[in-house]
């Protein structure tokens, strides 16, 4: 199963957030990040760098229109789950269990501002997903996602990079594979 974001209404000041999405979405894994209709290669630049270091693959797209890629995706056969804190609560409704037994790939729609009303329309989003029915952040709402997705299997992965993270309980060790 392939999971991409796609994030919504990103805008220059947002810089440092949307590099956070690139990061967490990587780290969590999902396999890109789709920046619709606006182009930002400080993230993208930010993203290489540590794909450089850190190894691994995560593709970066952007300034596609949102309407274009998400219509290609269900042409397709993906779905799209859009996180917004007005969705079906990701713990007391069953809305998990019905995205993962579609066994489809899956698109993810996260906003920086209000997104657009169509976003909550069936055309667009196939699920409307809560991480709590309260405010909080993109960057928490695509890592409890794809956590509760991935089932907590992804984060002894180790993609091969230039270096790599020996696990210390109280040292910072770091090595060079090359
Ligand atoms: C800063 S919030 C925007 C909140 C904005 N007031 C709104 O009406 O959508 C940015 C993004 O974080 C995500 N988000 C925030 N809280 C969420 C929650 N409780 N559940 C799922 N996603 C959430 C949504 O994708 C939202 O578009």
């Amino acid at each position: 199963m392939k999971v991409i974001i796609l994030r919504w209404g990103h805008r220059h000041r947002d810089i440092r957030v949307t590099s956070h999405v690139a990061l967490t979405a990587r780290a969590f894994g999902a396999s890109g990040l789709v920046i619709a209709d606006s182009e930002d290669k400080t993230v993208e630049r930010t993203i290489k760098r540590v794909i450089d270091k850190w190894g691994g693959n995560f593709k970066i797209e952007m300034g596609v229109s949102w309407r274009n890629y998400i219509k290609s995706w269900k042409d397709k056969g993906g779905i799209t789950v859009h996180l917004t804190m007005y969705g079906e609560n990701i713990k007391s409704s069953d809305v998990m269990q019905r995205i993962k037994f579609s066994k489809k790939n899956i698109l993810v729609l996260v906003g920086s501002q209000k997104v657009p009303s169509e976003f909550y329309h069936s055309d667009v989003s196939d699920f409307n997903v809560a991480i709590g029915n309260q405010p909080h952040s993109e960057v928490a709402a695509i890592a409890v996602f794809l956590d509760r997705l991935f089932e907590d299997d992804k984060f002894s992965d180790t993609p091969k990079g230039k270096f790599k993270i020996l696990p210390s309980d109280r040292k910072k060790i770091v090595i060079s594979t090359e």
